[in-house]
């Protein structure tokens, strides 16, 4: 990464560090202990370099920015008939836990809400025994190396989880859910208390952004159908009942998650990803939404904005 990128990625995080509103998720208690102040801002190419600010190494718990991958891991293991029989693909434009289903088709509108999310943990193969490791590996392999949990974040959500409990009853009342809740939830819970650093999503980030392929590993870790249909669902759905200003005015298929992380990819250029705790009132990071909206200003990475490059789509479809 040359160095005016750097320098210029460093200038967003210098401008975003003394944003401070919004508050700390305090629903899952273990969440509310963590210090507040934290930032984390990461940006990795194609060739898998990684510009780096802040606290890009603190260990973090995934939460929701694991339902893309759990998703994509259930399209690839179970097929996307039978994953399209029980989970849809419209934004829902309500809050990431609501009790959200469709009252045509009877399925939760979209795997990055928790009534979709969980459904598509229910449709790993195998109990919470099998699905929990097989989860965690697909994960370790985005980042090159085995993923932890923080066994504190889990049990605190596994023991105060009701609404979750509630809407994962509710999916099996539906026949929609497969297996048992709470063998499900545990599986859920565990993908939630995954630990990472802003510098491991970074990577994650730059995986989608690179066809699927794990920069340092050549791993294909997501088919291109797979992503293709990940990276639609992030772009409409992955910041809630915040993603129809999120694409306006940022413009990236993103995931973002309570512990106060964001994952951003535009696909064939770059990936990154943002940590800091407090979130507004969608749940969101306020760093995180402010410190993408600047990136995607400053390098014109709005995937809805025509480069020279990419204009130039000459008569006979040829480039
Ligand atoms: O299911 C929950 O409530 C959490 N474990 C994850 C929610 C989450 O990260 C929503 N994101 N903004």
């Amino acid at each position: 990464m040359t160095t005016p990128v750097r320098d210029q990625v460093q200038h967003v995080f210098d401008r975003c560090r003394p944003l401070t509103g919004g508050a700390v998720a305090d629903y899952i208690p273990e969440l509310a202990t963590v210090d507040p102040d934290q930032f984390g801002l990461a940006a990795t190419v194609l060739s898998g370099e990684t510009a780096g600010f802040g606290d890009v190494d603190t260990l973090f718990t995934l939460q929701s920015v694991s339902k893309p991958f759990a998703y994509a891991l259930a399209l690839e293991l179970r097929g996307f008939d039978a994953v399209d029989a029980h989970i849809d693909v419209e934004p829902s434009g309500e809050a990431f836990n609501q009790f959200s289903l469709d009252p045509l088709t009877g399925h939760p509108r979209n795997a990055m809400i928790n009534a979709g999310a969980i459904t598509a943990t229910s449709l790993l193969p195998g109990d919470a025994d099998e699905a929990t490791p097989a989860l965690l590996d697909y994960l370790g392999r985005f980042v090159g190396h085995p993923i932890m949990l923080d066994e504190k974040v889990f049990r605190s959500e596994s023991e105060t989880g009701h609404r979750n409990r509630a809407i994962a009853h509710l999916l099996r009342s539906v026949d929609v859910l497969e297996g048992e809740p709470d063998d499900v939830l545990d599986t859920y819970f565990r993908q939630c208390s995954a630990l990472v650093s802003t510098r491991d999503l970074s990577l994650m980030a730059a995986t989608l952004a690179n066809g699927g392929v794990q920069p340092l590993t050549g791993e294909v870790l997501m088919p291109p159908l797979v992503l293709r249909r990940v990276l639609s669902v992030m772009a409409t759905c992955g910041l809630y009942d915040g993603a129809g200003d999120w694409l306006t005015n940022v413009g990236l298929p993103a995931k973002s998650g309570v512990s106060g992380a964001i994952l951003a990819v535009l696909p064939g250029r770059v990936g990154a990803a943002v940590w800091s705790p407090r979130l507004n009132e969608h749940g969101n990071s306020v760093r995180g939404v402010a410190a993408f909206r600047m990136l995607s200003d400053e390098f014109g990475l709005h995937v809805f904005e025509v480069h020279r490059e990419t204009a130039d789509v000459r008569p006979g479809g040829e480039r």
